[in-house]
């Protein structure tokens, strides 16, 4: 499919995005604002000193630069613009849904109110809807580098919260010594609440990860699951189970995971019938897009017409979404095919 007609049927499909941090989907331009305004966090207020900033060496260095951000947020009106802006920016992408991670534990660590963040979440996402024709929903996550009591504290926040549109319960940060079973008690209560299961598995550490992510915290979807391929009976399982996998191919190579998209594990999930999905993580921190990440995978592995729009459908089906507006997408990329959009495919 010839480039221009290729960004043309990606950005004509609606799609779905399942893996993007609320923190990590500040825009530059309010990164720059918020350091001007709090100079004590270490986050460049100069753009090109910035965008050395976001050039990580590893996965441990990544998070360092994404607690700093995450650090300057101190109200209701930060969360509120990074959600609307979160949300224009999928507006002009043509993603019409996303389920949207959100680590309550760390805002309240750094001295933000509980009600604050749920207010800035709630007016966001009726901004989102009104204004962009955007549907949000929210993933609470735990960062599992800070314990057994960041479980405990992000499941009795989200159960006793519940703001609308909670659809999952998450685990994040590091993977190297943070063993996913320690919480499963947490995510036990999140799930006989009716959360949905979603933790980050496989991003930087092997698939023993990922299955005791399965098996211990009845994972629902698989955040990353990079590491899966290295495994042919977790990828069997992966497949016969169709638990599907939440691929964030730029942030792998921006936190230096996998050395290139060409050599991303994406194409050995496909080969072997894996449930995948294609997301951003942290975008204006990777330099990424939804678009985009659709673009390098349909351009690197040569994939058809009818084989992109296979990805946003999956993404479409592994939502939480109702049925209804599941059916609703779906039909819509259908007819996009149909079309003959980028028919050239
Ligand atoms: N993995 C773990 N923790 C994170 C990530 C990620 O990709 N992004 C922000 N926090
Ligand atoms: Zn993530």
């Amino acid at each position: 499919m010839p480039g221009e007609s290729l960004r043309a049927f990606i950005h004509a499909l609606p799609k779905a995005e399942l893996h993007v941090h609320l923190v990590g989907s500040a825009g530059v331009d309010t990164v720059l604002a918020l350091a001007r305004r709090h100079p004590e966090a270490g986050v460049p207020a100069d753009r090109a000193e910035l965008e050395q900033f976001f050039e990580f060496r590893d996965f441990d260095h990544f998070l360092k630069v994404y607690w700093a951000v995450q650090s300057m947020l101190k109200d209701r009106r930060d969360i509120r613009a990074l959600v609307i802006g979160l949300a224009a920016e999928l507006a002009r992408q043509n993603v019409r849904y996303a389920e949207v991670t959100v680590t309550p534990y760390n805002h309240l660590l750094d001295g933000m109110p509980g009600d604050e963040l749920l207010t800035g979440l709630v007016e966001g996402r009726a901004v989102a809807r009104a204004e962009h024709n955007v549907e949000l929903a929210w993933c609470f996550d735990i960062p599992g580098e800070k314990g057994v009591r960041a479980g405990r504290e992000t499941a009795v926040f989200a159960l006793r919260e519940r703001p609308d549109g909670l659809v999952g319960f998450g685990l994040g940060g590091p993977e190297i010594g943070v063993g996913r079973a320690q919480f499963e008690p947490f995510f036990t209560a999140a799930r006989e609440a009716g959360l949905h299961s979603v933790p980050h598995a496989g991003e930087t550490s092997g698939p023993a990860t990922i299955w005791s992510a399965v098996h211990d915290l009845g994972a629902e979807r698989i955040g990353h699951g990079t590491s899966c391929t290295a495994d042919p009976a977790l990828l069997a399982w992966l497949a016969e189970h169709r638990i599907p996998v939440e691929v964030c191919p730029t942030s792998n190579v921006r936190t230096r995971q996998v050395p290139s998209i060409a050599a991303h594990p994406v194409r050995r999930m496909l080969d072997h019938g894996l449930v995948v999905t294609l997301n951003t993580d942290d975008p204006p921190m990777f330099g990424a897009t939804l678009e985009g990440e659709y673009l390098a995978v349909a351009t690197s592995l040569g994939l058809r017409a009818a084989e992109v729009a296979r990805l946003a459908k999956n993404a479409v089906a592994a939502s939480f979404l109702e049925d209804a507006a599941k059916a609703a997408m779906a039909a819509e990329i259908d007819q996009v095919v149909a079309s003959g959009t980028g028919a050239e495919a």
